[in-house]
């Protein structure tokens, strides 16, 4: 864990205010300051054949990640994680707001300015089978970023696809290899290869593992920590599997209808949530601990419930679904 003196609050509009007030100027606040701020952050989709609708999928979001830190992001389907991570990196344009990386905003980058920052931040896929190109070999895949940001000695190319290969536990020797060749577990290390051959500063993890056999997911998460502390990296850290978010998190960003709730260490979060949703997301993780046995009965009183989810508190704060269609 990091000693990141986060503060632990509901909403996001103190946040806003706070980091409006840090202007950063000097380079040196520059390398100082948060990696990534992101203050007051839409992204709004519109909606086919509803007049001027829109899918509020990001509605207001404010956060820093620092140097170094892990933050996870978690929330049930569809509240807005993975429009958020692709926001941040550029891949969607916000609607409005401001994402500051190493200290510029990357709303107001254009063209060859924002392709080189974007060099800086890599984004690692949920399923990695469908982010790779079945006909590309696993070198050649791993190689393409180098070629698109001007490595253009093949042998230089080479050398670095098997150095990164090695460190994602590939055997160098099967970069001529193809996708279909590989295991799950050893195509999502193909994909984290892939975004850190450009040695990014930032990598978006977009639910990594939720769709590796959970006998792989502990492999690659504690790759992920590793490769972390070896190259000095900072995650955002996508999941709904709110065990995995608290294992690998230095802070937790709680999102629920495209806002987030709640932002506070992973240990505050977990030992004190303050936001409703909070915890209605905690009573969703499945009981770890042995559970109870009733010397009575002889067999534990909760084996036959089965697993539910708890009904949301009302009124939910903020808003109800229908605000998400809106004008
Ligand atoms: N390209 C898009 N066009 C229109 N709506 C989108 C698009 N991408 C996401 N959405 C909508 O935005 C909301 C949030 O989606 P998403 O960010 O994928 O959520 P999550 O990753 O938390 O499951 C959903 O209602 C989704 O349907
Ligand atoms: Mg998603």
């Amino acid at each position: 864990m990091l000693g990141v003196d986060a503060q632990h609050h509901c909403g996001s509009a103190g946040a806003a205010q706070m980091s409006q007030a840090q202007t950063m100027t000097a380079s040196a606040e520059r390398d100082s300051g948060p990696l990534v701020e992101a203050i007051d952050v839409k992204k709004h989709f519109p909606t086919a054949g509803l007049g001027r609708a829109v899918v509020k999928a990001v509605d207001g979001v404010s956060f820093e990640i620092f140097r170094g830190e892990t933050l996870g992001l978690v929330g049930e389907s569809g509240c807005g994680k993975s429009t958020l991570g692709r926001v941040v990196m550029q891949l969607h344009p916000a609607t409005s707001g401001t994402i500051m990386f190493e200290g510029r905003d990357l709303t107001k980058m254009k063209g060859n300015t924002l392709r080189l920052v974007r060099k800086r931040m890599q984004i690692i896929f949920q399923d990695p089978y469908a982010s790779l190109n079945p006909r590309m070999t696993i070198g050649d895949i791993v190689a393409e970023p180098l070629q698109n940001f001007g490595v253009n000695n093949k042998r230089e190319r080479e050398k670095r696809v098997h150095g990164v290969l090695k460190v994602c536990g590939l055997n160098p020797n099967f970069a001529n290899r193809y996708p279909h060749e590989f295991s799950g577990g050893q195509r999502q290390r193909i994909g984290i290869a892939r975004a850190l051959v450009l040695t990014p500063s930032l990598v978006v993890c977009d639910e990594p593992i939720s769709a590796l056999d959970v006998s792989i997911q502990a492999q690659i998460v504690n790759l992920l920590e590793d490769l972390q502390h070896e190259f000095n990296l900072t995650y955002l850290f996508i999941a709904h599997d709110l065990s995995v978010v608290r294992h690998v998190s230095d802070r937790v960003a709680v999102m629920y209808l495209g806002k987030v709730v709640e932002i506070a260490t992973s240990k505050d979060v977990y030992d004190t949530p303050l936001h409703p949703y909070t915890k209605v997301l905690l009573s969703s993780i499945p009981f770890t601990d042995p559970a109870p046995t009733d010397p009575a009965q002889g067999r534990d009183p909760l084996a036959d419930q089965p697993a539910q989810r708890l009904p949301l508190p009302h009124p939910m704060p903020d808003r109800a679904v229908p605000d998400l269609l809106g004008g």
